[in-house]
């Protein structure tokens, strides 16, 4: 067996994971051991319960944890803390912020909040009989999660409904049930799945020596039982508007901007291509701060895409208009967030975050991050179509040219002046330096 496998690697000490990587992956490097350990919180408390959040946590991955200041939702004010390593996207927030500040702020409201989750099967006898076990078995497969559900249903969530679905016409045999929640401040998923695994053990319980299923002598078989991350019935509208003369800005007319900007704004409509580029956009403010709450954002991320297509092709999930004079962009989102549970008390970052945000209800963070998503997409597009992204993208990316090129701080400061007026590219930045150090 090659030396690179392992067995019980779980079970030893951090440092003796590190040694053994070190060892076979980092050519016995004592630089790469004092790397990996120089990134560990000197608190040692605080360090476990980092290591703890994951398996084999070797060290601590850092990502900058900024803030966008000036956002005006809802007539209230606040600072939004965004995790993004990309250098653009937090310059790019507080601009469209203050941009819209003075324009009368960002207003954002909640249209649902169910989730949902399946309890997928397979049987293959006749549809009927399955159909009448489900409806007999039905209020027993509810009164099975009441243990679990006690205090969801105390803060006023819970369980909302039970259906059973034929999905026979797609895939032979296949059924599923489908149940809908409510998880209140919860992102929920620990919630649902344990109501999801419970209803399927006492559906397949009940199916021993159940009438229905005698005649066919063929019991339905449980395959799998998860929450969906598709959920557009939790969905988040943010918006923006103001007078088409309030636009005016780089040289254009306010007409001019609103219609090449709802111009850009119909091609992500229309062509999936540019679509899919004009939603990472939006992401990139969504991200940001699904991250810096402690939010799952691969939960986020699968969610909103699959919204994106339901249409029937995936699509812009922003919108403009021109109405009377009047310039209105708009969005909605899907978001499955919580503000309880998870990380939400674990990482104390992520109770800065919430501190920094008034400590918001899961309806309040999901319009807050709708709104961060909207504005992201505005100051994209309105770079898209005036100064092109790369003269904002390349200024604060100036920053990572220069480290990367291992400036001092005196060289970083000639190059930011220096800057100011030449184009930034990896290459004038190399030349730039290497003409002072000659
Ligand atoms: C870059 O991270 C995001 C953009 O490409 C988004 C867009 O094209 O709309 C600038």
């Amino acid at each position: 067996m090659s030396s690179k496998t392992i067995s019980g690697f779980s079970k030893k000490s951090k440092s003796e994971k590190i040694d053994w990587l070190v060892a076979q992956y980092l050519g016995n490097a004592p630089e790469a051991k004092d790397l990996l350990t120089t990134y560990w919180h000197p608190d040692h408390d605080r360090q476990q319960k980092h290591d703890e959040f994951i398996e084999n946590t070797l060290s601590n991955f850092y990502m900058p944890y900024a803030v966008a200041p000036n956002f005006m939702i809802n007539g209230a004010v606040l600072a939004l803390p965004m995790v993004i390593e990309e250098s653009s996207v937090v310059a790019a927030a507080s601009y469209a912020a203050k941009f819209w500040m003075q324009r009368g702020g960002f207003s954002a409201a909640v249209i649902s909040t169910t989730k949902s989750g399946q309890i997928h099967l397979i049987y293959s006898g006749a549809a009927k009989d399955l159909m009448a076990y489900f409806e007999r078995i039905r209020p027993a497969l509810i009164d099975s999660i009441e243990p679990l559900s006690k205090s969801m249903k105390a803060r006023g969530g819970g369980l909302k409904d039970l259906v059973f679905e034929s999905r026979t016409k797609d895939l032979d045999h296949y059924y599923l049930i489908e149940a809908t929640f409510d998880t209140k401040d919860a992102m929920g998923a620990n919630f649902i799945n344990s109501c999801l695994e419970q209803m399927a053990a006492t559906f397949t319980a009940g199916t021993q020596g159940a009438a229905e299923f005698l005649e066919a002598q063929v019991v339905p078989e449980v395959v799998m039982s998860i929450l969906s991350n598709y959920v557009p019935e939790c969905l988040v509208r943010a918006q923006v508007s103001c007078p088409v003369t309030a636009l005016a800005q780089e040289g254009l007319t306010g007409q001019e901007f609103a219609e090449k900007f709802v111009q850009a704004i119909r091609i992500a409509e229309t062509e999936p291509r540019r679509a899919v580029t004009h939603n990472k956009g939006i992401m990139n403010g969504v991200d940001a701060l699904v991250l810096a709450t402690g939010n799952d954002f691969r939960a986020v991320e699968a969610g909103v895409h699959a919204y994106a297509a339901h249409r029937g092709h995936y699509q812009s999930l922003s919108h403009a208009s021109i109405q009377d004079g009047q310039f209105t962009f708009w969005l909605e989102l899907p978001l499955a967030l919580g503000t309880v549970g998870g990380l939400t008390k674990l990482h104390p970052l992520v109770q800065v975050s919430m501190a920094l945000l008034g400590h918001p209800d899961a309806p309040q963070l999901m319009r807050i991050v709708a709104v961060a998503g909207l504005a992201q997409n505005f100051a994209a597009i309105r770079s898209l179509v005036t100064t092109g992204i790369q003269k904002g993208h390349m200024k604060m990316h100036l920053l990572n040219l220069l480290n990367q090129a291992e400036a001092t701080d005196s060289e970083k400061e000639s190059a930011t002046a220096h800057f100011k007026d030449h184009e930034i590219s990896n290459r004038t930045v190399v030349d730039y330096i290497d003409s002072l150090r000659k």
